[in-house]
C-alpha cells in the first residue's frame, strides 16, 4: 500500500537533497539505511567490493559494523567479505606525512592506487561520511571529495555519502555534500531526517540507479520500513526546518563556533586542533602542540582516558555535557542553539579546560 505520508516525504527528500536524488527508500535508522545502500550498489553494479575508511561509524548491523573502520568492528569481525579499506584526509594527522600535494588528502591518488590493486571492474562502491562524525570531526579539504566522485565517474563506482550525523542542517547546509556542490550516487540518512522523534531513516537514490531498479523489487523492506508516523514526524520537521529557516541559522552559528572556539584555543595548550563547520565541530585535544602528541591514546580506556574522563566531569559539574571521542571534545549542539547559549557553554569549557592543560608539556 502507498501512504500519502511516505509519498510526501519522498518528495520533499528529492527537494531538499542536491542535483538528481530523487528516489528514497525509507528504513528505521541510519545502519539499515547504509546496509541497503551496498546491497542496491552490489546489485545495480554486479560487483561485490567496498571501499571504506578507517576513521569511520557507519552502524551496529553486520555490514554496516564491517564498513566502520573504527574499533567497535573489531569484536563483530571478520563480519561481511568484500570490504576494504582507504585511509582517510585527516589533515592534522595526515597518515600520508602529508607531502604536498598530499595522495591521501587530495583523494584520487589514493583511491587510484587501491582500484589498481583491487581492480576497479570488482568495486561496486565507495562508502564514506562527508565529514567524519564520531572518529573526530573530520572535515576534507576542498577538492577532496570531488576527486573521490571523479575517480567513481571513471570506473563506474557507486559513491555512497554517509549522512546519518553531517545531514539536515549539521553543516550550515542541508547536506554535507553542498559544500562542495557534489552530488552521490546515494546519500544515507537518518537523526536529522526528523529531528529524532521517532526511528527514521532513508536512503535517497540517483536517477540512473532510481530508473534502473524502479520496475524490480528491491528485498530491503522490513516490517516498519517507512512507517507513516516516522515519515509524518520527518514531515512537520522539515517544514519547521524551513519555515523558521534552521539551517541558515546553523550556517550563521557556524561563524560564532569558528570565533569562540578559536579563542578557547588561543587560551589553552592543550587544543591542538580546532575543525568544523556549521553546528558541527570537533576540539583535538593534544600534551604537546609541536609534536601532537594526542591528550590520550587511540582507543584509551580506564587510566589512559582519565585526563578526558576529569575535563568531562568537570564540565559535567558546571552544567555542560561534552562528548568526547578519545583526545577529540565535539561540539555539536542543537541546530536552535543561540549565541547566548553558545556563550554560556564557552565559558564552561573555558573554566573545565584547565583540567586539560594540567596534563601538557
Ligand atoms: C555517520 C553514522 N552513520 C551511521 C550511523 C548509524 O545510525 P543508527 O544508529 O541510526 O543505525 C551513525 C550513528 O551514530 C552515524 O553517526
Amino acid at each position: 500500500m502507498a501512504t500519502e505520508a511516505r509519498s510526501t516525504l519522498a518528495r520533499m527528500l528529492a527537494e531538499v537533497t542536491p542535483g538528481d536524488l530523487t528516489m528514497s527508500f525509507f528504513t528505521n535508522g541510519g545502519a539499515e539505511a547504509n546496509e541497503n545502500a551496498i546491497k542496491l550498489a552490489r546489485w545495480y553494479t554486479g560487483r561485490h567490493k567496498v571501499i571504506a575508511r578507517y576513521r569511520s561509524y557507519h552502524g551496529a548491523t553486520a555490514g554496516a559494523m564491517t564498513l566502520t573502520g573504527d574499533p567497535r568492528r573489531w569484536p563483530a569481525e571478520p563480519g561481511i567479505p568484500g570490504v576494504v579499506r582507504m585511509l582517510d584526509p585527516y589533515t592534522y594527522r595526515c597518515p600520508a606525512g602529508h607531502p604536498d600535494p598530499c595522495p591521501v588528502c587530495t583523494g584520487a591518488p589514493h583511491l587510484e592506487e587501491i582500484l589498481q590493486y583491487e581492480g576497479p571492474n570488482t568495486v561496486a562502491a565507495v562508502i564514506l561520511e562527508t565529514i567524519t562524525g564520531t572518529n573526530g570531526i573530520i572535515v576534507p579539504p576542498d577538492g577532496y571529495l570531488q576527486s573521490i566522485r571523479d575517480v567513481c565517474d571513471r570506473h563506474g563506482i557507486v559513491l555512497i555519502c554517509d549522512e546519518v550525523m553531517a545531514g539536515f542542517g549539521r553543516t550550515g547546509k542541508w547536506f554535507g555534500v553542498d559544500n562542495w556542490d557534489v552530488v552521490p550516487d546515494i546519500l544515507t540518512v537518518a537523526k536529522g531526517i526528523n529531528s529524532g522523534y521517532v526511528p527514521l531513516g532513508a536512503m535517497v537514490v540517483r536517477e540512473p540507479i532510481a530508473e534502473w531498479v524502479r520496475d524490480k523489487y528491491f528485498a530491503g523492506g522490513l516490517t516498519y520500513s517507512g512507517h507513516p508516523l516516522a515519515c509524518a514526524s520527518a514531515i512537520a520537521s522539515i517544514e519547521a526546518f524551513k519555515e523558521e529557516g534552521i539551517v541558515e541559522h546553523s550556517g550563521a552559528m557556524g561563524d560564532v563556533f569558528a570565533e569562540r572556539l578559536h579563542g578557547l584555543a588561543d587560551r589553552h595548550p592543550s587544543i591542538g586542533d580546532v575543525r568544523g563547520l556549521g553546528c558541527f565541530w570537533g576540539i583535538e585535544l593534544v600534551k604537546n602542540r609541536e609534536t601532537r602528541e594526542p591528550l590520550v591514546p587511540f582507543n584509551a580506556t580506564g587510566e589512559a582516558f582519565a585526563p578526558v574522563a576529569r575535563l568531562a566531569k568537570a564540565a559535567l559539574d558546571r552544567g555542560l555535557y561534552l562528548m568526547t571521542h578519545w583526545n577529540v571534545v565535539m561540539v555539536c549542539p542543537p541546530l536552535t542553539v543561540t549565541p547566548e547559549e553558545i556563550d554560556e557553554g564557552i565559558a564552561i569549557l573555558d573554566e573545565a579546560l584547565a583540567v586539560a592543560d594540567e596534563h601538557t608539556a
